[in-house]
């Protein structure tokens, strides 16, 4: 199984719709049984809370339906998944932080590395701002996903449907 997480600071915003976009990706290309997805965020404002209103409603819009509890990225983590995708800059400096040593530096990366219209820019917090900002993170994270996608089936040579 390759595991995926996905990092951003409150886990009710960004990173739970990245893995709601990925599971469904993963769903229908028939990949359930070969990549997993959860999601975390770096701080602990929001531990056990259901995502934002506005990311759930986002999420509903665009047909995805969310099921996740914000938990806290914890240093077990760099064992228990092989690619931690960070939503921004400052999120991968605090999973960074966690890995003293850079043992598992080759674990991590920004979501937007694989974003081709703008490569290793953040993904913008959504958070203080209104409901643009959150379609705004969706069409972002929808486009990065799809390269991210390619590029993992083809570093595993995973076969798809
Ligand atoms: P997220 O958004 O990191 O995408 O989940 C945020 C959620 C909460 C806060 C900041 C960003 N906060 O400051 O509580």
């Amino acid at each position: 199984m390759i595991k995926i997480l996905f990092v951003c600071l409150g886990n009710i915003c960004r990173s739970p719709l990245a893995e709601g976009i990925l599971k469904s990706r993963i769903k229908s290309l028939d990949l359930e049984n070969k990549i997993s997805v959860d999601s975390c965020g770096t701080s602990k404002y929001h531990i056990g809370e259901q995502p934002d209103s506005r990311t759930l409603a986002n999420a509903k819009s665009n047909g995805l339906q969310l099921d996740h509890q914000a938990r806290q990225f914890m240093k077990e983590d760099f064992r228990n998944f092989d690619y931690i995708l960070a939503m921004d800059n400052a999120n991968l400096k605090n999973v960074h932080k966690v890995d003293q040593t850079g043992e598992f530096r080759d674990k991590t990366m920004l979501m937007r590395f694989f974003d081709l219209k703008d490569k290793n820019a953040d993904v913008p917090d959504p958070y203080f701002g209104g409901e643009d900002g959150f379609q705004n993170v969706y069409e972002i994270l929808d486009r990065s996903m799809d390269i991210f996608i390619q590029w993992l089936t083809e570093k595993h040579a995973l076969q798809t449907k």
